[in-house]
């Protein structure tokens, strides 16, 4: 039986093969795609030639590590594929994300691509979104107008996030996050639509309707391709 990293490394290893020389990729940022960078690393080291925009600083200094060239975003003319982990998958592919708080830079990076594809191992599909906890980027500046807003909106427990030495933890892009807990999440898309209407949310952790396909890996070795179909 294959431990949870060595899953990772399985599927991040698979999907690095999708990878083609000539293409501009979108590098996604956690612990799964940590493994997909290290062996694109490898490619890139014994020829490979792709340029690729990475999600996180993070990502990006895994990226340098490895010599694989990057450019910033606003100057990718296209990314033919992107890819990223998650924190929840449902049947529908659509995805809770931001458990590593780069969920603004992730979707910016998954919108813009032509094909977007999710690598995960396999304790990441759930029938339902919302067991684990929604992160939200909230601007610092009026950051409790937001809260507000927020328990106006919903009746479910909120959280500012906080890094273990007890301070406020900040994003890339110099922003808070708000986990709320939902236990379920009933209809996602209208919940994404609530939250964006609330000034100061930058962006929220549900990607819906992004992902094309997803490759999951199980215990027992074996990997399989999951596809969106509507
Ligand atoms: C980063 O902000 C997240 O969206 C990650 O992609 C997600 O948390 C999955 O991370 P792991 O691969 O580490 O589980």
């Amino acid at each position: 039986m294959l431990t949870n990293e060595a899953i990772k490394e399985l599927v991040g290893t698979q999907a690095a093969e999708l990878v083609q020389s000539g293409m501009t990729i979108g590098l996604g940022t956690g612990t799964t795609m940590e493994w997909m960078i290290k062996a694109l690393g490898k490619k890139v080291n014994s020829g490979l030639e792709i340029r690729a925009v990475s999600t996180s600083m993070a990502s990006s200094q895994l990226a340098m590590q490895y010599n694989i060239p990057l450019i910033e975003l606003n100057d990718a003319a296209r990314i033919q594929l992107a890819v990223d982990g998650a924190d929840e998958i449902d049947p529908e592919l659509r995805l809770i994300k931001g458990g590593g708080g780069a969920l603004f830079q992730e979707k910016m990076v998954a919108a813009a691509a032509e094909e977007f594809v999710i690598i995960a191992d396999h304790t990441k599909l759930v029938e339902q979104l919302g067991a684990y906890p929604l992160p939200v980027e909230v601007m610092i500046i009026n950051w409790k107008q937001v809260e507000k807003q927020l328990i106006n909106l919903l009746d479910n427990p909120l959280q500012l996030r906080m890094k273990k030495d007890g301070s406020p933890f900040i994003t890339d892009h110099g922003n808070y996050i708000i986990d709320i807990s939902f236990g379920a999440i009933e209809a996602p898309d209208a919940l994404n639509e609530a939250l964006h209407d609330i000034p100061g949310i930058i962006e929220t952790g549900l990607f819906l309707g992004m992902a094309g396909k997803a490759l999951i890996g199980y215990p027992d070795g074996q990997t399989e391709w999951i596809e969106r179909t509507g």
